[in-house]
């Protein structure tokens, strides 16, 4: 890969120089609180910090966080994240209050070598995800004023064409840093020459989003398993009923078109847990796929559909007893933040832990659940930053944050 990284940056040094760093620190906040309730991106964007604090450099900081509407809007404002990061850093991280206008300015203009700054949100502004190139260019500009060189360490936001991804590169020396280093080393694994049996779990709630990834990966994976929201549709279209679950009715005849063409490799669940409502106290049972009440909804995977994905996680070479060697999971089995239905995604969650695989947990939900159940993040090969993100990477799409660094 013809990509500079941090380490080629660190050997030209960079005391005394203005860093800008692309960070993805987009992190789930509660609703009620505000509070930060998964800080795993924070911490995955240490490494690259740290490293350039000590070599001295200006690090100055920059994300998005949600989906603010290209103006200021105090819900998603960065403030929080810029506390917890100066918690993780050990050191006071300057907030500027706007992203490329006088406070930013200011703040980064007041930098001393080895500290840090963070712009408030990027999506802020309306050029950051415009469609048009020169508005788009117009913000890169200002952005790329307010440093002297460009680290891109925000993975989970590479396959977005916005302005801090995609055309600050093209104003600056480039280099990605440690994360995303990490990323496409382990992802380009996943894509190349798996050690097999290769088995892939995949849920969360719409087909449609994963469509384009179970295309790429039917021909390379021995055994797809699906969960969450998403097997509704699947099971539809092997002919069950599935009452009022989640079920997107124009994917249907696509969902049986790839059953037709899996070879046998995809696995649905046989049972679910099926509840009166979506609601964390909602009375439930458990039912075979061939049961679920008219009434009710499937809020997540059951215990024989939990044991039959542990043994294919196991068992994946068809019915061999040899155990999986590369295992990618992305999507919850189920809805994981209701306790009454994350006994799917824990389950799931163990078996992949409990291989001795090298596995892969995509990004968003599911790394976020594998934390929020309290497992050991340990057990797994990599935990990605990036949702979409890794997904498109395995679809071997071109993303233009990466291609930004390879130009
Ligand atoms: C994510 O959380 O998926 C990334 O931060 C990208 O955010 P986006 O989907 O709003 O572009
Ligand atoms: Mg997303």
């Amino acid at each position: 890969m013809s990509i500079r990284n941090l380490d080629d940056l660190l050997a030209e040094g960079v005391s005394g120089r203005r860093v800008l760093v692309r960070a993805d620190l987009n992190v789930p906040l509660d609703k009620q609180t505000g509070d930060i309730t998964d800080d795993g991106r924070i911490r995955a964007v240490l490494p690259t910090l740290g490293a350039l604090t000590e070599a001295g450099a200006k690090v100055v900081v920059c994300s998005h966080l949600g989906r603010p509407k290209g103006a200021p809007d105090p819900q998603f404002s960065l403030a929080p994240v810029a506390g917890r990061l100066g918690e993780l850093l050990g050191t006071a991280v300057h907030t500027a209050t706007d992203t490329v206008g006088e406070s930013a300015q200011a703040t980064v203009a007041a930098l001393a070598d080895g500290e840090v700054a963070l712009l408030e949100n990027l999506r802020f502004n309306k050029g950051e995800t415009s469609k048009d190139d020169a508005e788009r260019g117009a913000f890169a500009d200002q952005l790329a004023a307010l440093g002297d060189v460009y680290v891109d360490d925000a993975f989970g936001a590479v396959h977005r064409k916005h302005a801090s991804v995609h055309d600050v590169p093209a104003r600056l020396p480039h280099f990605a840093g440690r994360l995303v280093l990490r990323e496409v080393e382990v992802l380009s694994k996943l894509t190349g020459d798996p050690e097999r049996p290769y088995v892939v779990v995949l849920g969360g709630s719409k087909v449609s989003d994963k469509l384009a990834v179970i295309e790429a990966l039917l021909p390379k994976v021995d055994r797809l398993l699906i969960g969450g929201g998403m097997c509704f549709t699947f099971l539809k279209a092997q002919g069950h009923e599935v009452g009022s679950s989640l079920l997107e009715a124009e994917m249907v005849e696509t969902c049986r078109n790839l059953l037709e063409r899996s070879e046998g490799k995809i696995m649905l669940p046989v049972d679910v847990v099926a509840a009166d409502a979506f609601a964390p106290d909602a009375a439930h049972d458990v039912v075979p796929v061939d049961g679920i009440p008219s009434h009710r909804v499937g809020l997540d995977i059951g215990p024989k559909t939990v044991a039959g994905f542990a043994a294919a996680l196991k068992e994946s070479a068809c019915g061999e007893a040899t155990n999986a060697r590369t295992i990618f999971w992305n999507g919850p089995m189920g809805v994981f933040e209701m306790p009454a239905f994350a006994h799917g995604t824990r389950g799931v969650a163990e078996a992949i832990a409990g291989s001795d695989a090298f596995s892969v947990v995509g990004g968003g939900d599911s790394a976020a659940a594998v934390r929020a159940l309290g497992l050991d993040e340990k057990a797994f090969g990599h935990i990605s930053t990036g949702g979409g993100a890794s997904l498109e990477y395995l679809e071997g799409k071109t993303l233009p944050g990466i291609a930004a660094l390879e130009n």
